[in-house]
C-alpha cells in the first residue's frame, strides 16, 4: 500500500503545444498534484520538447510544483537554468552523466528536490548509494521519448523493490511511475507501491481533465482496505 496519498501529475508531453499556459491552467484547475514537464534533447532520448525559457514562460500559470523531467545528457549543464525557471524537482537520469551523486547535490544546493530515473532495463541498484539524499525515484514504464505508448509491466516488480528500499530508509521518497498510465495500470502501480503517477495521453485524451485525473485517482480507493464493521 501507499505511504502517502497518491498524487497525479498530468505530462503536458501531450498537451497542445501551441497552447501550452493555457493546457497548464486547466490540469491545475482540473486537480493536477504536480505538473509534469518532459525535457528530451534529440541526443539522450530520440525527441526534442522543451527548454528553460519554455519552463520560465509557464511559471506564472500556476503555483503548482513543476516536476521537470531531464531526458538530456549531459544533464548538469543545464541545471541550474532550469532552476532558475521554475523547476520545483529535478530528475535524472544516472546515464546522462558521469557523476550522480554530483548531479544531486548541484540540484539540492539550487533549493531543489532532486529525483533519479530508471528506464526499463535500468536496476533498481542505480539508486543504491544516493538513497540518503534523493528526494523521489521515478520508474519509467516506457522507454524514454514519446508519450501515447504502452506500459511495461515487468516494471511492476520494480516498483515493489523500490517501495521495500525506500521503507527500508525511513526517509520521505516519493516513487513516481511514467508511462503507459491508464486507470487500469495506475492500479497495478498504487499497489505495487507507487504514490506519484505521471499521465500524458490518459489525462489529455479528451477536455475533461478533470474526469480523466480522477479516474486515475481512484486506482487508490479500490486497493482502500475494507472498513471491518465488526471493530468498535
Ligand atoms: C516519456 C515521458 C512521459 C510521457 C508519458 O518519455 O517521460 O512523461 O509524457 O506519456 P503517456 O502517459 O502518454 O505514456
Ligand atoms: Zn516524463
Amino acid at each position: 500500500m501507499p505511504q502517502h496519498t497518491l498524487r497525479i501529475a498530468p505530462s503536458i508531453l501531450s498537451a497542445d503545444f501551441a497552447a501550452l499556459g493555457e493546457a497548464v491552467r486547466a490540469v491545475d484547475v482540473a486537480g493536477a498534484d504536480f505538473i509534469h514537464i518532459d525535457v528530451m534533447d534529440g541526443h539522450f532520448v530520440p525527441n526534442i520538447t522543451i527548454g528553460p525559457d519554455v519552463v520560465k514562460a509557464l511559471r506564472p500559470h500556476t503555483s503548482k510544483p513543476f516536476d521537470v523531467h531531464l531526458m538530456i545528457a549531459p544533464a548538469d549543464p543545464f541545471i541550474e537554468a532550469f532552476a532558475k525557471a521554475g523547476a520545483d524537482i529535478i530528475s535524472v537520469h544516472p546515464q546522462a552523466g558521469p557523476h550522480l551523486h554530483r548531479t544531486l547535490q548541484t540540484i539540492k544546493a539550487l533549493g531543489k528536490r532532486c529525483g533519479v530515473v530508471l528506464n526499463p532495463a535500468t536496476p533498481v541498484q542505480a539508486v543504491d548509494e544516493v538513497l540518503d539524499m534523493v528526494d523521489l525515484i521515478l520508474v519509467m514504464s516506457v522507454n524514454p521519448g514519446f508519450g501515447g505508448q504502452s506500459f511495461i509491466n515487468s516494471q511492476l516488480d520494480k516498483i515493489a523493490a523500490l517501495r521495500r528500499r525506500i521503507d527500508m530508509t525511513g526517509r520521505h521518497i516519493d516513487l513516481e511511475v511514467d508511462g503507459g498510465i491508464t486507470p487500469d495500470t495506475a492500479r497495478d502501480c498504487v499497489a505495487a507501491g507507487a504514490d506519484i503517477l505521471v499521465a500524458g495521453s490518459s489525462v489529455f485524451k479528451t477536455q475533461d481533465y478533470a474526469t480523466n485525473i480522477a479516474a486515475l485517482r481512484h486506482a487508490q480507493n479500490v486497493l482502500a482496505p475494507v472498513p471491518d464493521l465488526n471493530a468498535t
